[in-house]
């Protein structure tokens, strides 16, 4: 049996040679335009305290198509969005900056488990986590998501996708991917404090017939 420590490793290794390869595999997800909107929204609505640090962070960002895409997105006239990426491999971050010329300062390589470390308590105002969470041991999930939603600002907003299924999938390069059903990842996010609004069930962009996704809403309550 291996360590979060030993899978977290082999999930970089197995990641490192693949950077290229995520400029291709990213499509736009329209989400991202409905995420744009909820944070345009929470500052509205005049919900947005002093002292944030991100408008939204792309936890697990790759090599920066979607993270390039809320940096090119504007809330107002006048106000670009403040979008910060965040990725454990450097070889994803470098590609993010090579081909989309995203300065060193948007990206921050770390790891989302110690996601509090880089946003304290109420400093984001939304989180992006795209096709990354299930890469983390599984035990580590509960831990992840309270520090999402203790660094989101109340009525903050978080986006998962995840894979559908059950247990785990244990790929032959020693990535692990954590499947998640409906009723589970609501029972995750409520234990952590975030509130589910919304489910939405995704065909692989790939065509690949045996795996589905789901995109997640929550929330952190007001
Ligand atoms: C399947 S890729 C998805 C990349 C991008 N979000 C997309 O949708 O194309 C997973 C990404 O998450 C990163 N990642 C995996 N585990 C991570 C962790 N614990 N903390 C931060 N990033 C992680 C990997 O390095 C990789 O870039």
């Amino acid at each position: 049996m291996r360590t979060s420590v030993e899978i977290l490793s082999l999930t970089d290794a197995a990641y490192r040679p693949m950077a290229s390869d995520f400029l291709r595999m990213t499509p736009r997800m329209r989400a991202q335009t409905t995420m744009i909107g909820q944070i345009r929204n929470i500052y509205r609505d005049g919900l947005v305290p002093s002292g944030v640090k991100a408008d939204v962070v792309d936890v697990g960002c790759g090599a920066g198509p979607d993270l390039n895409r809320f940096l090119r997105a504007k809330l107002f006239s006048g106000h670009q969005i403040n979008a910060i990426g965040l990725d454990r491999v450097p070889e994803m971050l470098a590609v993010a900056g090579q081909h989309f010329g995203i300065p060193s300062d948007r990206l921050i390589e770390g790891c989302m488990t110690e996601f509090k470390a880089f946003f304290p308590a109420n400093t984001v105002v939304a989180i992006w986590c795209r096709s990354t969470l299930f890469n983390v041991p599984e035990e580590l999930h509960p831990s992840v998501l309270n520090q999402f939603n203790d660094s989101l600002i109340p009525n903050g907003s978080l986006f998962l996708r995840l894979k559908m299924g059950k247990g785990i999938n244990q790929r032959p390069d020693g990535r692990q991917e954590k499947l998640y059903e409906k009723a589970e990842i609501r029972t995750v996010l409520g234990q952590a404090g975030l509130r589910v609004s919304r489910i939405v069930p995704y065909k692989d962009e790939l065509g690949r017939t045996d795996v589905s996704w789901m995109g997640v809403w929550a929330r952190k309550p007001g």
